[in-house]
């Protein structure tokens, strides 16, 4: 009889994909996806340990899922409770300590053992943890994706970080960088453009550290823009170090690469870039944005930022302000600095007092969506190259990206779906653009 599980996903893109590919291995024991909690057999919370209260939360949602578990349980249908991710890598024991009912706790680098997990927990009805950073790689030992993943895929090709940021949590929780060889990677994406793929977004907590051929990462960009039928690359998320001149040649030739990048500066401040271990100054922030947008014009640029970093004076946190006014982004994520336990920057002295963390987050935030709105703004009028990915919330309508990832809405038949169309944007919605369809060019493009 067919299984139901539920995967409840947090955190990053990663994890995203993570999920997906934990589906993969339990389908062939007849799990197949629910989109609620309520009818499964099996619920795996796929947990982020990022920032702050990420644990918390976990216990929180397990304190909702005990209640569900035990009237289950009483009616006669077992369900098995699995913890996933980071917060399991982190805390697997105190997972177990803290929340008895849990039946299995697993880190991101074992999740194609799920399946014999699953066996010794429902065989032996005792607790299963399994964080360990085995020798084999997992990706050796995954089945090849199951789901397709549509006209957007995401590809996983690095993971695991070398670079110990004081402030971040990954180089513990997912460990040294490992890179997925050129040849596997190649043949999965081709895998999705058979399956319907025309855009491919590579994952890795470094992609851009990626050493799995030669040629580097640049080099892999390379083979996969070549794949027939791939119309769209992307990558996320990247470290400016390793930004070489292979990856900026890639942006200069590939016109398949998207000229939206993702790329975090941290703060603008040389003071809190070494404090932070970044490696480099704002400067060469600023020169490798030089670099990439001599390469490719029409680029443009998102990042990370996070304020009140231990020390951070208002000079510090003026430099950011200035940083960003100078560059000028598309969008970008910021936060609040969050003490990570074990993190070398939490021992800290000089952490910043709450209140001006908040200040400083609301006025970055309103200059980034000053930016972001001006961004979105320029597209006013213009014509874009939509990829439509599938029908919109109105009838007639499609849904689709434009090269910046924004949302754009238009009337279009659903032929179009899975192809890239010219667009001009006529209007401006808070969280997307609506356009109509470039008809003479249309023709051309079909
Ligand atoms: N506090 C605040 N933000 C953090 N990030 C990572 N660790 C922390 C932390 N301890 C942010 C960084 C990173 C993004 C994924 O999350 O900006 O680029
Ligand atoms: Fe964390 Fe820094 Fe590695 Fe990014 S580069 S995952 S912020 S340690």
């Amino acid at each position: 009889m067919a299984k139901k599980l539920y995967i409840k996903t947090y955190g990053c893109q990663m994890n995203v994909y993570d999920s997906a590919r934990m589906a993969d291995v339990l389908a062939p024991l007849g799990y197949a996806p629910s989109a609620t909690a309520e009818d499964a057999d099996m619920v795996i919370l796929n947990t982020c340990h990022i920032r702050e209260k990420a644990a918390e939360k976990v216990f929180s949602e397990l304190g909702r899922l005990r209640p569900l578990k035990t009237r289950k349980g009483e009616r006669g249908e077992p369900m098995i409770l699995a913890v996933a991710g980071c917060v399991a890598q982190a805390e697997g024991a105190e997972i177990l300590a803290r929340a008895p009912f849990v039946d299995i706790v697993l880190g991101p680098q074992t999740y194609h053992r799920l399946p014999e997990m699953v066996a010794r927990a429902a065989r032996a009805g005792s607790q299963v943890l399994d964080t360990e950073f085995p020798a084999e790689g997992k990706f050796d030992f995954l089945p090849e994706a199951a789901a397709p993943q549509g006209v957007s895929a995401f590809l996983s090709v690095q993971e695991g970080c070398d670079k110990f940021c004081t402030f971040c949590v990954v180089p513990y929780t997912r460990g040294a960088e490992f890179s997925r060889p050129a040849a596997a990677v190649v043949a999965e994406a081709r895998r999705l453009v058979a399956q319907g793929a025309r855009e491919i977004t590579l994952l890795g907590q470094n992609v851009n550290a990626w050493r799995g051929g030669d040629g580097g990462f640049g080099g892999l960009l390379r083979a996969l823009a070549a794949i027939e039928g791939l119309e769209r690359l992307r990558y996320t998320t990247s470290h400016p170090l390793d930004v070489d001149d292979a990856l900026i040649a890639a942006h200069r030739e590939l016109p398949a690469l998207m000229p939206f990048l993702h790329l975090p500066v941290q703060s603008g401040s040389d003071a809190m870039l070494a404090a932070m271990n970044r490696r480099h100054r704002a400067d060469d922030y600023r020169r490798i944005i030089e670099r990439l947008s001599a390469a490719r014009p029409d680029i443009a640029f998102s990042s990370d930022f996070i304020v009140g970093f231990p020390g951070e004076s208002d000079k510090d946190f003026a430099a950011t302000l200035a940083l960003i006014r100078e560059i000028g982004f598309a969008q970008a994520f910021s936060f609040k600095y969050s003490k990570r336990p074990g993190t070398p920057a939490a021992a800290l002295p000089e952490q910043v007092p709450e209140a001006v963390k908040a200040e400083r987050l609301a006025a970055l935030q309103a200059l980034l969506a000053e930016q972001q709105r001006r961004f979105n703004a320029a597209a006013l009028g213009r014509e874009m190259a939509v990829l439509f990915e599938k029908r919109g919330r109105h009838k007639g309508q499609l849904a689709g990206r434009s090269p910046y990832l924004q949302a754009v809405h238009a009337e279009a038949p659903e032929a179009l779906i899975g192809t890239v169309a010219p667009v001009r944007i006529t209007a401006l919605l808070p969280n997307s653009l609506t356009g109509e369809i470039a008809t003479a060019r249309t023709e051309a493009a079909q």
